[in-house]
């Protein structure tokens, strides 16, 4: 990975690339000199921001706020990781923004705003497009790639992977065929693929989990996307394909000043590869801030509970980990009051139980933080 013929496809942004938290390009690195990225500016305005969002689920039994009230910004050539639980609507969260909820489910309330590209900072409410409407769907693979944990439920089985990413690129960027064909080749290059020449034209079954991975990053890629959101892309994967997919994903951001949205358990690819961190707990937001901030001083006691419950390298190996407290709430029974008083050991009697704490404001580092021991009960 990471040789000269790994040069950049994806259509010219007129984003400035930034630099990487990687090593410092040389002027003869692949892209040129022309494209040295500039040092970080830290106060960009968020490429995309979600506000409240609320994305229920209505089956028969009851009602799954799987997302309820969910707020964070993606900023471009950064990545902000969502950790949390299982259940707790990290995929829920990804997506709506997507506008790929499956029925039951659908968005009920928020907001998810995402900045034009070059029109003075316009911006359009995803939640208020038609999820199966031109504009989203040139959104959704054009604006906003993704990658799934289990690329073999997104390849179709009777076409060919290549099949696959020319009639995306098609759709996108109106090339014919021969000019996509040439593109995904790049494209399955560019992600490590060996031999991309033959490879494009198999099936997504006969390539390994690892290459299979590849081809799905190189399809979420295809058309230039500016946001890519990753939902567990690594879990399936073998140790060493882990580190190199992380590591393709850090050298593509690095080069195209792409936002990446990575959704991971593993706290341990958070803290290498993440910006910026939200924690999430039963369809909301608990705790959001910068990486370093989050790992070193957690301030809510749920994430402070997550991050005991990553294994230590110091620990012996029969040392039992400490899970978190108390288990989840059934989907159907959302506690009253802070949704994790009932596992929480600080939690404030006559005032836990009672009231929702809100996600306010922490700290000048960007934190914020949703609970009493930090903000009082809003007035009624
Ligand atoms: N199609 C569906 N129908 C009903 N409920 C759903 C559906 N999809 C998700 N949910 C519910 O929404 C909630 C959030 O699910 P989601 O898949 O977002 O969790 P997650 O945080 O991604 O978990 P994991 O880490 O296991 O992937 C869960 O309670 C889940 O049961
Ligand atoms: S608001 Fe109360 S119950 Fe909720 S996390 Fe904070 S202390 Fe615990
Ligand atoms: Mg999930």
């Amino acid at each position: 990975m990471g040789g000269p013929d790994m040069a950049p496809q994806t259509p010219q942004r007129s984003d400035t690339p930034r630099q990487s938290r990687g090593a410092p390009r040389s002027p003869d690195a692949p892209g040129g000199p022309d494209m040295a990225p500039p040092t970080p500016r830290r106060s960009d305005a968020a490429i995309l921001s979600v506000r409240e969002l609320r994305t229920h689920f209505f089956a028969e039994d009851g009602v799954v706020k799987a997302v309820d009230g969910a707020s964070f910004d993606v900023h471009a050539g950064r990545t902000l990781g969502i950790v949390g639980e299982s259940g707790c609507g990290k995929s829920v969260t990804a997506r709506s923004i997507l506008g790929i909820v499956e029925r039951p489910g659908r968005i009920v309330g928020g907001e998810i705003r995402l900045r034009r590209q070059g029109d003075g900072g316009g911006e359009d409410d995803l939640v208020r497009l038609d999820p199966r409407g031109p504009e989203m769907r040139r959104i959704r693979g054009g604006e906003i790639g993704l990658v799934f944990q289990e690329p073999m439920s997104s390849f179709s089985p009777v076409h060919t992977v290549g099949n696959q990413i020319v009639e995306t690129i098609r759709l996108h960027l109106g090339l014919d065929r021969a000019a996509a064909r040439a593109r995904a080749i790049e494209l399955l290059r560019m992600v490590g693929i060996p031999r991309p020449e033959r490879r494009i034209d198999e099936y997504a079954f006969q390539l390994s989990g690892g290459l299979r991975q590849r081809a799905m990053i190189a399809t979420a890629l295809c058309c230039g996307p500016r946001i890519l959101i990753a939902d567990e892309p690594t879990t399936a994967l073998d140790v060493t394909t882990q580190a190199q997919i992380l590591a393709l994903l850090r050298e593509l951001q690095a080069r195209e000043r792409m936002a990446i949205v990575l959704i991971t358990h593993n706290l341990g690819v958070v803290a290498e590869l993440c910006d910026e961190v939200v924690v999430m707990y039963l369809g909301r937001v608990v705790e959001r801030g910068p990486v370093d901030a989050i790992f070193h001083a957690p301030q809510h006691p749920y994430t402070r509970a997550l991050l005991r419950s990553i294994p230590s390298v110091h620990a012996r190996v029969r040392t039992k980990l400490p899970a978190i407290a108390g288990s989840l709430p059934h989907p159907y029974r959302r506690p009253a009051g802070c949704p994790f008083h009932p596992r929480c050991a600080e939690a404030l009697r006559g005032t836990c139980e009672q009231h929702e704490p809100e996600l306010q404001p922490l700290a000048a580092d960007g934190r914020a933080v949703s609970c009493f021991l930090h903000h009082p009960v809003a007035a009624p």
